[in-house]
């Protein structure tokens, strides 16, 4: 009775100030209007006029040979729609008869408003993580993703740009066959050259095509060694390289994209991770004696003013040193679901129907790629089991190149018409902040990092507005994309796709 009195009194007081409980139909509402502005997806007010060069977007493959790879779109298993032809298999590295490696790919034409003039091509990390996670999660044209129940179009799917290859590299990855026996970048990227010659034999139409190399996280350093091995070897491929995306990537030493900017990364999303106070001042005692501490404000400078020093004698941590670890631990303390790929998700684990990442105990069963079904309708090997990151070492002895930063991605970076380097601001796994001290410590067209600083909410993202940042200079782009994680194109499709634009000329700002 008393509570109740207090409770109408409150609603008095409430109704006096103006302020009111919104009814739950009316969030609903708002929330379906926003909604429908991203599944509207990339309408023609987006379309650069060079999109729309040739009225065929049905790419017919005279090599009889191609009949085989074909995909009934409408028929690909727990899919309700239709994601029109594609083309999928397995093909070898190189053209002798005795080959025995071979390289899973699914390649989609352009959509109605896409160009016939290019080839995107994407690859995941890992190392060893398969291609096909970019597909159904990220980029591709259906999207099921972490907590769907069912796949849905995805508006945003890169298909709409032109042609996209998702191929699953090296050999060890995904439903590709073969013993992997790579010991470096440049084989890797031989192999794979080896995979594309043998790929444009029977798709004969895509050659001479614009190639647009995209991949993210550990194709970071995958993507700027194959670039650069093109680049040097311009007779391989009858494709003209045109510029790379890299997101997430892995560019550099643990130590700069891991644990210097870590502690950073915690102050600032402090109300995430929700330490209590001992913790964070056990973080910050860490950091300062261990030369993270000011690291950024001393030599993350616009223009830089030398070379940057690593902070001990390590390039993954000094002795005592790995704070990253200690907040990843503790972090799963107060959030079991805590998910360094995006961090804001929380408990309960969405189920994922390729059981990783960041929902690893929550696997839907069966793993979608590894269905009889799906095998049989995408043309994969049966009896190989498919895992989204492999068991198998694709580096048997590890991974003997150096980060790209050191050696290729200059020339790279040099050689192409744009580039772009994309980072998402809730990515705990690399960190944005260790990517701006990489580009700041590298060196291309004659200069030392970027010379004037980034600004702030610079990235402005059409029909949306403020999106992070952005910075261009001498053929590098750099951008930070807010509210999202390690995958940019799952996480904010908008922003990939516009920048995916970019890249590729389709608008001259990014
Ligand atoms: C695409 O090409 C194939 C083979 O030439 C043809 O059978 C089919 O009707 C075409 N589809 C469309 C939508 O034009
Ligand atoms: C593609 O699959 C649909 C649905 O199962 C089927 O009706 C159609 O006949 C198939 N098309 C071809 C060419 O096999
Ligand atoms: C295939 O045979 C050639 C010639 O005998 C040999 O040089 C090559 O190593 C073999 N390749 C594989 C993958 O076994
Ligand atoms: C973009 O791709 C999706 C998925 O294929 C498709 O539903 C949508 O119509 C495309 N949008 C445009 C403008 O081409
Ligand atoms: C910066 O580059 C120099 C020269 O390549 C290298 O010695 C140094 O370790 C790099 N610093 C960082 C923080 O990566
Ligand atoms: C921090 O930097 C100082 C000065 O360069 C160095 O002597 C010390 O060893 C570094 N601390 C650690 C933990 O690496
Ligand atoms: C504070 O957090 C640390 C690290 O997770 C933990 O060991 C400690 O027990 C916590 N203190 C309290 C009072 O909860
Ligand atoms: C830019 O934003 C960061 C936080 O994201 C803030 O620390 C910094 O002061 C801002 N810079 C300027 C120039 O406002």
């Amino acid at each position: 009775m008393v509570l109740a009195k207090a409770f109408v009194t409150l609603l008095a007081v409430a109704s006096l100030t103006g302020a009111r409980m919104m009814r739950k139909d009316e969030v609903r509402e708002c929330q379906a209007e926003a909604v429908k502005k991203w599944q509207h997806g990339p309408g023609p007010a987006v379309f650069h006029e060079s999109m729309k060069r040739s009225e065929v977007q049905n790419i017919t493959f005279s090599n009889p040979k191609a009949s085989e790879f074909w995909v009934n779109g409408s028929a690909l298993p727990l899919v309700d729609f239709d994601v029109g032809p594609s083309w999928a298999g397995l093909l070898p590295i190189s053209n002798s008869p005795n080959e025995t490696r071979q390289l899973f790919f699914w390649f989609f034409p352009p959509g109605p408003e896409g160009t016939l003039d290019d080839l995107i091509f994407w690859t995941n990390g890992g190392p060893g993580c398969s291609s096909l996670e970019g597909l159904l999660q990220e980029n591709g044209p259906l999207s099921w993703s972490w907590g769907q129940a069912k796949p849905t179009i995805n508006e945003f799917s890169w298909t709409n740009l032109s042609s996209v290859l998702w191929v699953e590299q090296p050999v060890g990855t995904g439903f590709s066959q073969g013993t992997p026996n790579i010991e470096n970048e440049d084989q890797l990227a031989e192999q794979l050259v080896g995979f594309m010659q043998q790929f444009l034999e029977v798709f004969s139409e895509l050659k001479g095509k614009k190639l647009w190399l995209t991949g993210e996280s550990y194709a970071g350093t995958y993507v700027p060694y194959i670039a650069n091995y093109i680049y040097e070897n311009p007779t391989l491929l009858d494709l003209s390289l045109q510029g790379i995306w890299i997101s997430d990537p892995s560019l550099s030493w643990d130590v700069v994209q891991e644990e210097i900017p870590a502690v950073d990364f915690v102050n600032k999303y402090q109300g995430l991770f929700s330490f209590n106070q001992t913790f964070l001042g056990h973080l910050d005692k860490k950091a300062a004696r261990c030369n993270y501490t000011n690291y950024v404000s001393t030599y993350v400078t616009y223009p830089p003013t030398g070379l940057l020093p690593l902070p001990g004698d390590s390039v993954e941590f000094a002795e005592g040193c790995d704070v990253w670890d200690d907040i990843f631990n503790n972090a799963l303390i107060i959030n079991p679901a805590f998910n360094v790929y995006r961090i804001w998700d929380t408990y309960p684990i969405l189920w994922d129907v390729l059981g990783f990442p960041g929902s690893f105990p929550q696997k839907q069963s069966p793993i979608y790629f590894d269905r009889k079904e799906v095998k049989e309708a995408i043309h994969a090997p049966i009896d190989t089991e498919w895992a989204e990151c492999s068991n198998v070492n694709v580096f048997p002895d590890g991974d003997n190149s150096l980060p790209p930063a050191f050696t290729v991605l200059p020339n790279v970076i040099e050689k192409s018409v744009r580039s772009v380097i994309v980072h998402g601001l809730a990515d705990f796994i690399l960190i944005a902040e260790g990517t701006r001290i990489v580009i700041q410590n590298m060196t291309w067209n004659g200069l030392q990092g970027f010379q004037t600083p980034i600004s702030n909410d610079s990235f402005i993202v059409d029909g949306v507005g403020a999106y992070g940042n952005m910075h261009s200079e001498r053929g590098l782009t750099y951008f930070e994309v807010v509210l999202s994680g390690h995958m940019i194109p799952q996480f904010a499709p908008v922003a990939a796709f516009q920048i995916m634009q970019y890249l590729m000329g389709f608008r001259d700002t990014p």
